[in-house]
């Protein structure tokens, strides 16, 4: 079934929408739900300063940790649904809670949600549906690890078991350097995040993110994207939360991605509900496409950042509804996603140090930024006291570009970004040039 504006009448109220989170996610997901005409307001708790640029925009201040607290405004405000975009608030159960309490939430209880907060656990989950995946060994002290290290021919990669914003994940070159990471992650880097650690084998190739919108039992995917985790270009430099992204991912073909539906996507869900997790939310395939195959690199129960920019800008005021039907358990799975025929792209401009120590609180000056099919959407951002915009995070915004093909995305979108100015300004100049056919190596 399409949906579209005739056959509004069958939703229900949908007046006022709450997005939980401050980043460039959480304001993309605002700019792409307040497009529903059944809207009258989008509340961002907490948002940061984009977010009341956004039409129909509201920033709340309430710390979602007094869940008592946060209930009784939401009652206040008549919120229809929420949505919960970061992993932490998930991890810690606040789905669960404002479901008893009612509300209509998009986002995984705290069962659901272990698929990301527990690596070994997302791993056990794979090996029991047999789902492709890199050989791993849980481990629970340095002599365990040491063992495994010494003995094991294949190059390795250690985890922190937890949530370590994106931090906890170390790609050693020798066994010293991997003995060293494992030891780290033991003495504390993570807190309790790095109680047990993962080592897993090394695998190569292309990464793709690929979201399914699941409602428990049925589930619809949104469009391909393929992120750049590396700071630097020529995919060099530590790892970051995501320099930049671009949607559809050419390299999924359409027999390639039934290929992973049929090996990675279905298999998921069913384990889902064999294991009785009623999940209602999205859920991150972050794969790697190697020679034998595609292959779950991790599980995330969020949205991706910086895809899920990349990808709203792409989606019709229908997207709401499909938020609606998972957190209702009804979507039929034959939803059409009535995505545009136009390709995005995303890059990233950060704080000079990132994704190490770096300061904040500097001017943001933006020039004449031509918005035709252009969004920024601010990541790590604050305003002064005068009203004056400051970098106020590592990652600090997104410009998203859409057009026909990625060179005129990616063209546009480096052009706009000549116009945005901040001392110690980073940002890639070679994101998306996997797809730009006009892209020049320096
Ligand atoms: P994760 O937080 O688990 O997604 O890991 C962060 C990044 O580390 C991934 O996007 C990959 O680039 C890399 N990575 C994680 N696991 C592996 C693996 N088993 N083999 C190769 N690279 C990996
Ligand atoms: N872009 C990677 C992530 O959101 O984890």
């Amino acid at each position: 079934m399409s949906i579209n504006s005739k056959n509004f009448k069958n939703f229900s109220k949908l007046e006022n929408i709450l997005i939980i989170g401050n980043g460039g996610r959480e304001n993309s997901l605002a700019w792409a739900i307040q497009k529903n005409e059944l809207v009258k307001k989008v509340f961002l708790i907490p948002g940061n300063a984009g977010s009341e640029r956004i039409n129909k925009c509201e920033r709340i201040k309430i710390d979602i940790k007094n869940k008592n607290e946060l209930a009784e405004k939401l009652d206040f405000l008549k919120v229809d649904l929420i949505v919960i975009g970061p992993e932490i608030p998930l991890a810690d159960g606040l789905a669960d809670f404002l479901r008893k309490k009612e509300f209509k939430v998009f986002g995984p209880g705290k069962d659901g949600a272990k698929l990301e907060y527990s690596k070994s656990w997302a791993k056990e989950f794979m090996r029991d549906a047999n789902i492709p995946t890199s050989k791993f060994w849980k481990v629970n002290s340095l002599e365990e690890a040491k063992k495994i290290i010494h003995s094991t021919s294949i190059p390795l990669v250690v985890k922190a078991d937890g949530l370590a914003s994106g931090k906890g994940v170390f790609i050693p070159d020798s066994k010293e350097e991997c003995f060293r990471a494992t030891e780290s992650i033991f003495n504390g880097q993570f807190g309790n995040s790095g109680n047990v650690v993962v080592l897993e084998e090394k695998i190569n190739g292309p990464e793709v993110s690929v979201f399914a919108l699941c409602d428990g039992k049925n589930y619809i995917l949104l469009p391909t994207a393929q992120d750049h985790k590396r700071l630097h270009e020529k995919d060099k430099g530590p790892n970051t939360g995501g320099m930049g992204a671009y949607s559809p991912a050419p390299l999924l073909t359409k027999r390639y991605l039934e290929r992973i539906i049929k090996e990675i996507i279905e298999p998921t869900i069913n384990e889902l509900n064999k294991k009785n997790i009623d999940y209602k939310g999205v859920i991150y395939f972050g794969l790697m496409i190697t020679e034998s195959g595609p292959k779950v690199i991790e599980y995330n129960c969020r949205f991706g950042d910086p895809e899920c920019q990349t990808i709203m800008p792409l989606m019709d005021q229908s997207f709401l509804f499909l938020l609606e039907k998972c957190s209702m358990g009804n979507l039929t799975g034959n939803e059409k996603i009535n995505t545009s025929n136009k390709v995005s792209g995303c890059v990233i401009a950060t704080s000079k140090g990132y994704p190490h120590e770096y300061k904040t609180g500097f001017p943001i000056k933006i020039g004449k930024i031509d918005y035709s099919d252009c969004q920024i959407f601010d990541s790590g951002t604050s305003l002064s006291k005068d009203g004056e915009l400051l970098t106020n995070g590592g990652r600090v915004l997104s410009i998203v570009c859409q057009d026909k093909d990625f060179d005129m995305v990616f063209e546009k979108a480096y052009k706009n970004l000549k116009e945005i100015s901040f001392d110690g300004i980073y940002f890639r100049n070679d994101i998306g040039h996997q797809v730009r056919k006009n892209y020049k190596e320096n």
